[in-house]
Formats: C-alpha cells, structure tokens, sequence
C-alpha cells in the first residue's frame, strides 16, 4: 500500500496552502519584499504588551476556559457589537483567530452533501476549509469586472434554481483578496435573498477597522447571519490568535454544535491571548484608527507602482490591506509572474489563481512600514515595466 493510501482523500483534494507555495516560489530568490502576505506591520499597543507578565502569572492564564470565551471578554465583546456593528441580538463565541471561527461555522452548518456559495475572486482560506471539510459542492458566482461587488442578480437567480437550496453562502467584507467593501443596501439585499430562500450568510469582517475615502464598514443581523471577526489585523494579534463568532441568539441550537465543534477543535482560545484581547478592547479603537490611516501613504505607493498596468486593470483598495491587479492579457501563469518578481525584481505577491482567478494578483500594502513600502513600491513598478516592455527576461 502506498502512503496516499493511509491519507484521507478530502485532505489529498485540497490545494496546497497558497501561503506555503508563495514560500516555494520565493525559494532561492534574496531580499524578497512581502507585498503578498496578509499581514500588517505593528504590534498590540505598548502599554497591552506591558501588562503580559502579570497577566501570564495569574493562575487562571494556566487552567482551561469556557469553551465560548473569557466571560470578561465575551460580555466586552458583545458590548462592542451592540456599539460599533449595531448587532442587537448576538452571541459570542471566542476562537483561535477567525480561521477557527470559520471552520467551526462550517462543521456546525454544513455536510458534505451540501453546497456551498464563494464570490470570485475568493478568500482562499474559506475555499480551503471546504474542501478539509469534504464539501466539494462549492459554487462559485461572480463579481463585478469593474467593482468586484458579488452579483446579487446572479444569487438570486441560482438560490431559487439549485435544489436542495446551496446552504451557506459566504463573503467578505471588506474583502479579501479584493480589498472591496460592500455597500450596506448590497448587503441587505444579499441577506434578503438568502434568508427568503433559507440560506445561511456567513460574513467575515476581519478587516472591519480598514476603511479609506470616509467609507464605511457595515454589519448586517438576522438569524440566518452569522458574523466572524478578529483580533489579529486590527490590534497587530496575528500570532496570538484571537477571533470571534457572532450569531443570532434566536438560531435555535447553534449554539449547542459550536460547543461540540469546539470541544473538539480549540476547548477554548488561548487565555493569555484571550486577556490580551481584552486589554485591547478597553484600549479604544482610536487606536487602531490611527494604525489604519498609516497605511493610506502605503497604498498610494503601490497604486503609483501599478501606473504601468492602466487604471482599468486595478480594482478594489477601498477597504482592508488588498489591491486586486488584472495582469496583461498574456500572462495567463500567475504563479510564474509571482516567481519572476519575486526572483528578478525582490518583490512577492499572491497570485490570483489560488483565489479562482488566474492571470491576476493580489498585492498587500499592510506589512510593511512607510519607508520599507517605498522601496517594494518601486521595485514592483521597475518589474511591472519590464515586464510590459521585454516580457519576463531572466
Ligand atoms: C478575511 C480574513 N479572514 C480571516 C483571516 C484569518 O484571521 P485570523 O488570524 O483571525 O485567523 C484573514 C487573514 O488574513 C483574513 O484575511
């Protein structure tokens, strides 16, 4: 018996992590600059980190929690959606990181007989933990050329055609790897449809705190909702690991399989983290407000990179850390664009295929500080001009 015979198939079906291949497509090449990694740049707060010694030496940091969360924080948290995402009526469960809370959301709702609803491009984590979860029904609808805004037509159309009805139907916003953000009638109108047609909507609002151009985020409650949010993007938490799930107290029995799901996945978050976490919160968003708008002087430097490519072939940047770039028309390989960058001009990016749609890239402009993003800026746009005016010369 070979080896792939001992491993499970809905493992051996599921795509290799893209963080894991933009490793390999890097290997060998030096001084490679992160435009690829969904990341930002900082830290929680000085003053949070300050108090991580004491909080690790209380005796409750070493003992298991509940599964849902520090009570603490759950109450804080659900203050803060009352507060911030006007979400009256949900209840939390705290996660290690929003990943979690998606993969619980997914073993809680879905068999694998079900499909399941992703926007192109899509985040690929979603589309992964599908497919590690043995759904293999995964539709994929399409986005505006232009906007990259999910078609609500096109929803409407197959959530009365498909039976039995596709049983979740997931987005992000603002959107990664699109960096766009839904507008809130879009959203209601999205919710509408899959509440009329029993669906259930899963949104993921990790990047919640990333608006630019006095945009704004926006939630939207039902029982048929589900919300998912992190600590890691906006607080600089993303080795802490600290995420959340948001859903109606009136969905009858959810709450019951989360507990078994988390039981069996996490028991609960990481204390520590989950104290940190709450360090954070009482800190003031302002905090985090601030960290975003450094990162305006960052996108401006990549759209000025992406000049050479043409307006018409960047889109989305209104919202969390991503631009979404349309490659020339010949350059259907975007893996092999990402390597030649990565090799020839020190720069990564993400490539597009790994979110269902090749010849484009995902750039990140959160990673990096101002000064460093400058410098990726400019070799990406040396690159991009090489690239239009001899090909990818080696
Ligand atoms: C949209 C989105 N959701 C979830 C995650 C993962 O977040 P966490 O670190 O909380 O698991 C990411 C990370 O890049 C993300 O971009």
């Amino acid at each position: 018996m070979g080896s792939h015979d001992k491993l499970a198939t809905r493992a051996l079906e599921t795509d290799v992590p893209v963080m894991v291949k933009i490793l390999e497509l890097s290997e060998g090449a030096k001084d490679v600059m992160p435009l690829g990694k969904g990341a930002v740049y900082w830290n929680p707060p000085d003053e949070v980190l300050e108090k991580v010694k004491e909080l690790a030496c209380e005796l409750s940091t070493s003992y298991y929690g509940t599964h849902e969360g520090l009570p603490e924080l759950v109450e804080a948290l659900t203050e803060k959606l009352h507060r911030e995402n006007k979400l009256y009526k949900s209840s939390v469960m705290v996660t290690s990181g929003s990943n979690q809370g998606f993969l619980n959301v997914v073993l809680a709702l879905c068999d694998v007989t079900d499909s399941v609803i992703l926007f192109a491009p899509y985040f690929f984590n979603a589309y992964m933990s599908f497919k590690m979860t043995g759904i293999n029904n995964i539709l994929v609808g399409p986005t505006s050329s232009r906007t990259l805004q999910p078609d609500a037509d096109w929803l409407e159309k197959i959530l009365s055609e498909i039976k039995p009805v596709p049983k979740l139907v997931s987005l992000v916003n603002p959107g990664n790897p699109s960096g766009t953000i839904i507008p809130e009638p879009l959203l209601k109108r999205i919710s509408d449809i899959c509440r009329k047609a029993g669906s259930w909507l899963v949104v993921d609002n990790a990047y919640e705190y990333f608006t630019y151009d006095g945009l704004k985020h926006t939630c939207v409650e039902g029982k048929h909702v589900i919300n998912l949010f992190s600590f890691s993007k906006a607080y600089g938490m993303m080795g802490w690991r600290v995420g959340y799930i948001a859903y109606s107290t009136e969905a009858e029995g959810l709450r019951t399989q989360f507990l078994k799901v988390q039981e069996n996945v996490a028991i609960c978050a990481s204390i520590i983290s989950q104290k940190v976490a709450l360090c954070c919160l009482r800190y003031d968003n302002e905090w985090v407000r601030n960290q975003v708008r450094s990162l305006v002087k960052n996108r401006k430097a990549v759209l000025e990179a992406l000049s050479p490519l043409g307006v018409e072939s960047v889109m989305g940047g209104e919202g969390a850390i991503y631009l979404w770039v349309k490659l020339p028309n010949k350059y259907k390989d975007d893996a092999e664009v990402v390597r030649w960058l990565a090799h020839r001009h020190g720069v990564m990016l993400l490539p597009g295929n790994d979110c269902g749609a090749p010849g484009c890239v995902r750039i990140t402009f959160g990673a990096l500080r101002e000064a460093e993003c400058e410098i990726a800026a400019k070799r990406l746009k040396r690159g991009l001009e090489e690239l239009l005016s001899h090909g990818m010369v080696w």
